[in-house]
């Protein structure tokens, strides 16, 4: 990395509004870093768009002792508190720093526990494992808050629109009006995909689950795009992105046009994000099509609330493969895999499927329920119960009334979301739903709103990572710009045959 002769001002907040120390990163000199501020979670900001300044900041930081989290153009000073926990193990005493981040989540850090103590932690489904430090989103599960890079999520889906949250996310702010055109125009420009990829679709059957479609033909963008990222050059970073952030739309209306018989409709770049997908998705050679801007808000606002939720299981996956250092396109790929389980974005068709059931067999809801509560059955309600939330999932609640509104304008009377409204009531008011904490979760109802647009149950859990790729993207990002980055890998505790001889 060539030296870096940029100064640097390190701004420290909020404690200290507008404390401004200059910083030069390569050592040369340092007038006052942060533990001469002694101050909790401050913030490094300075005018420089060059991710290699921030690189060399942070090593002078943490150098230095600092607890530092560098992103592409930001350094996020994670301090150690005062207070340490202390492990007793027999007679050794062990203290192990405790961290607290920006909304005071507290930590401790174990990263030092196996050296000095030959102990691993065995946290089964990593309930009570952090897995990074990190600045995309943050959720308070006790409280039902969501926020992308500090924004609350009521917000965004009151204002903003898919591509301006996915700016945010990924870049950590959101775009003055010349740098929204720029992101616009990119993802207009790479929307088509190379022609050689359409005859991929000829050699799936025809019914072939499109997550299954999706995941292999992101994959399939990597033999294309051999250019792919280079973690030092940002231009060639963000031509990647936004490559793919425009393709995996084209790739996702594609499949389902592949599943129905239909032939593909290709882009028109003179549309929105959204209106170019639902041109791809519904539009037939035969017939005009005219995007309907009530649905298209509706799409918008169901990108945006799936756009990222910090370290669940797929996300977790894109960060897992990316620390291999393999490219964005096979993370993605992975991460879409990971996404189509039920228990993950796979639940919002199996949701659909749950209510249809109920519906065209007539089924008795409160015997449903009862079937759900016993232990015996592995009948679980879908759409509802999270890791994270304890109360009421906020994109749940945004949803509900999203829902009505998109019905209203549609006309649409669904008998399912009679069905699906009887069920949280009964929920609601049931003890057993009650001392678990268990909510409506972001797919109990988007399924219905899915399902008026027109959208196939079978395409649900595309849709979901239609949206969640931004967030996916920005992780990704987070991590391989970190210059501390390791592989992750686990560790376990062997329960299995103690050594034995192989039989002569
Ligand atoms: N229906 C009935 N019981 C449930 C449900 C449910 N949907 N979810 C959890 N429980 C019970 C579970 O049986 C357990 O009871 P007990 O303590 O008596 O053994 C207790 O609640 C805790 O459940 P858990 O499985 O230990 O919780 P978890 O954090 O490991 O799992 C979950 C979270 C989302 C996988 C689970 O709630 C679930 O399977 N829900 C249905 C599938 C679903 O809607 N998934 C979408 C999640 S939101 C979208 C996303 O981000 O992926």
């Amino acid at each position: 990395m060539p030296p870096c002769k940029l100064a640097l001002k390190l701004q420290v907040r909020p404690t200290r509004p507008g404390g401004i120390f200059p910083v030069s990163p390569v050592g040369l000199k340092q007038s006052k870093n942060r533990s001469e501020s002694g101050l909790l979670a401050p913030v490094v900001s300075a005018e420089s768009g060059d991710s290699r300044v921030w690189k060399c900041l942070y090593r002078f930081l943490t150098d230095r002792g600092a607890q530092a989290h560098h992103e592409k153009d930001k350094l996020r000073m994670n301090d150690k508190t005062n207070e340490d926990a202390v492990l007793h193990l027999g007679d050794q005493k062990i203290s192990l720093p405790v961290y607290v981040g920006t909304e005071g989540e507290k930590a401790i850090d174990i990263s030092s526990l196996r050296k000095e103590s030959g102990f691993v932690t065995l946290d089964p489904g990593y309930v009570n494992t952090g897995s990074t430090l990190s600045s995309v989103c943050f959720i308070d599960g006790e409280e039902g808050i969501l926020r992308y890079r500090g924004y609350p999520i009521e917000q965004l889906a009151l204002n903003s629109n898919f591509v301006e949250t996915s700016y945010l996310l990924i870049h950590g702010d959101l775009p003055n009006p010349e740098q929204y055109e720029t992101f616009r125009t990119n993802l207009r420009f790479h929307s088509m995909i190379h022609e050689d990829m359409r005859h991929f679709y000829d050699g799936f059957p025809s019914s072939a689950h499109p997550m299954a479609i999706l995941s292999a033909m992101v994959m399939g963008l990597s033999t294309f795009y051999t250019d792919i990222e280079d973690p030092e050059n940002d231009d060639n970073m963000d031509l990647t992105i936004c490559r793919l952030l425009s393709k995996v739309r084209t790739l996702a209306a594609f499949s389902f046009k592949k599943s129905i018989g239909q032939p593909f409709i290709y882009p028109d770049n003179s549309l929105s994000y959204c209106g170019n997908f639902m041109h791809m998705m519904f539009r037939v050679p035969a017939e005009p099509y005219h995007v309907d801007p009530e649905v298209e808000r509706a799409l918008n606002l169901l990108l945006i609330l799936h756009a990222d939720h910090e370290q669940n299981c797929s996300t977790s996956t894109v960060r897992m493969v990316g620390s291999s250092l393999t490219n964005l396109y096979a993370c993605i790929s992975a991460g879409i895999s990971a996404l189509w389980g039920s228990r993950h974005g796979g639940a919002n068709q199996a949701v659909l499927e749950q209510l249809s059931m109920i519906h065209e067999n007539g089924q008795d809801v409160e015997a449903f329920m009862e079937q759900v509560k016993d232990k015996e059955s592995p009948t679980r309600l879908m759409g509802f119960g999270h890791r994270v939330y304890k109360n009421y999932d906020p994109r749940a609640k945004i949803i509900k009334e999203a829902c009505d509104r998109l019905l209203d304008h549609l006309g649409v009377e669904d008998p399912l979301l009679d069905v699906a409204r009887r069920l949280e009531e009964i929920a609601l008011n049931d003890n057993y739903f009650i001392d678990r904490n268990l909510y409506p979760n972001v797919d109990f109802y988007s399924g219905i709103m899915y399902r008026a647009i027109g959208i196939p149950t079978n395409m649900f859990t595309v849709m979901f990572a239609l949206g969640r790729l931004p967030g996916w993207i920005a992780h990704w990002l987070e991590q391989r710009n970190n210059p501390k980055d390791r592989i992750q890998r686990p560790r376990q505790i062997y329960t299995g045959e103690q050594i034995r001889e192989y039989p002569q």
